[in-house]
């Protein structure tokens, strides 16, 4: 103590110039510090609109290399990601919006997280435990994303996560029973983390008070050129899958897994986008261009590669793994570029793709496909992680 209080005395009777360095100095250490103790991007959170049902906020993630991920508690909405390109420069690289307006009127899902099912269930019903469920058609007669509204459309619950568990949020929604037409009470948690090694972790919690169908995905669309005025078709893609899910001409899985050789759907090896997609097959027509789900191959259970994207131009590069069964690679072939006031996309037709890891589509009608039904007493829980690389 008599040691500190003579240096103490020493500093306070030191030049100006000493001052000020030994000061920057002690910034500096506590900076330092922090970043060891992993809180070195401390979480920002500022508010960001408002809806009939309350207050939203938007969340920013950021690495040492600025990366940033920006995340809103309405529908837990990745808003944007931004990206170094083989410069350094850094680009936003999924479409969205600065305000929350656009998301208000009925966007096709940007950056959501969407449940209480994911992707499609035909007919609107599905059958468990020997009950008949109804749920909304809100695309054509079938449930597209969890119906009306669905997670997408709610305000979650956030909370920054604390230094010892790394640089993220976590957000909560509380999916009550009946809602949608789903049962039981779903407390569902969607935790976002990013590290300063680029990678950005989005993971699914969830509980239920009786069983139910779940599942849960990201829907944010890529451009990894950064500007998404520019359409993605020259983006190349890379799908770690032998087997994809073909559809009626509703989009449902006829419950069939078709081997992807040989067809526009064998993306085993990089190909381009546009290479392929107007090619004359009858899947291809059915989802104007890709729109189904691949079945990922799994070597092991666990986190495994879903799917590579690469941009050659500006050298960005996505790399998709997922604990998830599935992934739904969508080509934005329903974007149409009108403006979101009048109805439309906002964003024109094809600059985004979307690589929704998930389980298959329709899983509640189709018992071959493995089970999406959660019960009361176990915990759900997938992980996908996008890793943001830059080809040399
Ligand atoms: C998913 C579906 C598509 C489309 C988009 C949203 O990717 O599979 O058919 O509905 O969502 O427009």
């Amino acid at each position: 103590m008599r040691r500190f209080l003579h240096l103490l005395r020493q500093i306070a009777t030191a030049p100006r110039a000493w001052q000020d360095s030994l000061r920057a100095l002690l910034v500096l250490g506590a900076a330092e510090a922090a970043a060891a103790a992993g809180a070195a991007h401390p979480v920002a959170q500022s508010p960001w609109g408002k809806t009939s049902d309350g207050a939203v906020d938007i969340y920013t993630l950021t690495n040492v290399h600025g990366v940033e991920a920006r995340i809103a508690t309405y529908g837990a909405t990745l808003v944007s990601l931004k990206a170094p390109d083989r410069n350094g420069q850094l680009k936003n690289i999924v479409l969205g919006f600065d305000s929350l307006e656009p998301y208000l009127k009925g966007v096709p899902y940007y950056g959501a997280t969407v449940g209480r099912y994911a992707n499609r269930i035909a007919k609107a019903r599905f059958t468990l435990d020997g009950k008949d469920y109804q749920l909304a058609a809100n695309d054509g007669p079938n449930t597209l994303h969890g119906g009306r509204r669905g997670f997408d459309k709610r305000i979650w619950k956030a909370e920054p996560l604390s230094a010892a568990q790394g640089n993220g949020v976590r957000f909560t929604y509380v999916s009550a029973a009946g809602e949608e037409g789903f049962p039981g009470e779903l407390t569902v948690h969607a935790l976002y983390r990013l590290d300063d090694q680029d990678n950005l972790e989005i993971e699914y919690t969830a509980t239920t008070t009786a069983a139910t169908p779940l599942n849960l995905a990201n829907h944010a669309y890529f451009n990894l050129t950064g500007d998404p005025s520019v359409s993605v078709l020259d983006h190349m893609v890379t799908l770690n899958a032998d087997r994809f899910t073909p559809v009626d001409a509703t989009l449902i899985p006829t419950g069939e897994l078709r081997a992807v050789e040989g067809t526009p759907f064998d993306f085993r090896t990089a190909h381009t986008i546009g290479s392929r997609i107007e090619a004359p097959d009858e899947q291809l027509r059915r989802g104007h261009g890709y729109d189904h789900n691949w079945v990922l191959n799994k070597p092991a259970p666990g986190m495994s590669l879903a799917a590579i994207v690469t941009e050659p131009r500006t050298g960005r590069s996505l790399e998709v793994r997922t604990t998830q069964p599935g992934v739904q690679f969508y080509t934005g072939n329903f974007m149409d570029g009108k403006p979101v006031e009048a109805g439309g996309s906002g964003f024109a037709h094809r600059t985004g793709l979307c690589l929704e890891t998930q389980h298959f589509p329709d899983s509640p009608n189709q018992p071959s496909f493995p089970s999406t039904v959660l019960r009361p007493g176990k915990t759900f829980a997938e992980k996908t992680v996008l890793s943001l690389r830059v080809l040399k």
